[in-house]
């Protein structure tokens, strides 16, 4: 009798994609809803054979080399991998899968809900009825920014920059975007999506939403220079790692008001207290980071993530592969 193979599976995702790993192998799952401690992760994988782990769980030397040589695939559920030292990985030839593809739009539809949002001040208008404050219709009551006609400049023209900027079509904006790599020309036709260099695209735009990876070169890209950077009165978007940003700096921006205001799925660090000072401004909306997380999407990740994770214990290439 041939043995199954053992994986622990980091939170409960859901069924669509567990059910297949508890057919696969022999399946551990940590049913908390808050992650496992760092003692009681490194327990956990000691031995095992794939990992399912989530943005959460930091994957590196020490976790490797608790897991131990049995370790053959970790298969992290989400696209961002910045949770894991994919080199070490690959010097231990442990591939490494993730979920691309599945979550796009969805985020991209978030990252446009937080520009209009904040563009239209929302969350302000609805503290305002809900404390009681509505007295009248008002002339000057929450005066808010266009969207239409407006331009949006897109850090990173990936997959979901890109869908914003399909999403910015139907809004009759200007869209600018910077990218390390420029699109082809059929791209930029098709989305209206003019390249132009950072410093421009944080010049000219009235909404800036950043899509870029979190890596080296991109912790801090938007620092207190790069706000000042920006026109005054526009709206910062993040959707994409709160690392990328400074946010010291940025609490400084939309204090003064020099920004306008900031929509903000994602923090550094996650989670962000109550007593951040960018929690308590009025023009900084801040959600935990929930862009992928509608119903059908997050059903696709759990997919993607169980069938890199049985791959990766088979032996077998990874349909979404980081490293194979
Ligand atoms: C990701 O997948 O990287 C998101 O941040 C969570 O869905």
């Amino acid at each position: 009798m041939s043995e199954r193979s053992r994986v622990f599976v980091t939170r409960v995702i859901p069924s669509a994609g567990l059910d297949r790993v508890r057919e696969a192998a022999d399946a551990e799952v940590w049913l908390d809803d808050l992650p496992p401690p760092r003692e009681v992760l490194l327990q956990k994988v000691h031995g095992v054979d794939g990992l399912l782990s989530l943005l959460t769980d930091r994957v590196d030397d020490e976790l490797l080399d608790s897991a131990g040589p049995s370790l053959r695939v970790v298969s992290n559920f989400a696209v961002g991998y910045d949770n894991i030292d994919v080199p070490a990985c690959a010097r231990r030839g442990v591939a490494v899968g993730n979920t691309p593809g599945v979550l796009t739009e969805t985020t991209a539809d978030l990252a446009f809900a937080l520009l209009m949002a904040t563009a239209r001040r929302l969350p302000e208008g609805h503290d305002f009825v809900r404390d009681d404050r509505w007295q009248t219709w008002g002339p000057m009551l929450l005066l808010g920014k266009d969207v239409h006609g407006a331009t949006l400049g897109l850090v990173g023209f990936g997959r979901i920059g890109r869908e914003m900027a399909r999403r910015a079509v139907g809004f009759g904006m200007r869209t600018l975007y910077f990218d390390k790599v420029r699109a082809d020309a059929v791209t930029e036709t098709e989305l209206a999506a003019t390249y132009a260099p950072l410093e421009t695209v944080l010049a000219e735009s009235d909404f800036v939403s950043l899509h870029t990876v979190l890596s080296d070169e991109t912790r801090h890209l938007i620092d207190a220079a790069a706000l000042a950077q920006m026109r005054p009165g526009a709206i910062l978007i993040n959707t994409s790692r709160g690392a990328v940003v400074d946010q010291v700096a940025l609490a400084d921006a939309l204090r003064s008001n020099r920004l306008f205001a900031a929509g903000l799925d994602v923090t550094d660090p996650e989670p962000l207290r109550a007593d951040h000072p960018l929690v308590g401004l009025p023009n900084c909306l801040i959600l935990p980071h929930i862009a992928s997380a509608s119903e059908r999407t997050r059903d696709r990740m759990a997919e993607k993530a169980a069938d890199n994770l049985i791959a990766g214990i088979r032996g077998e290439p990874l349909p979404d592969p980081v490293i194979s």
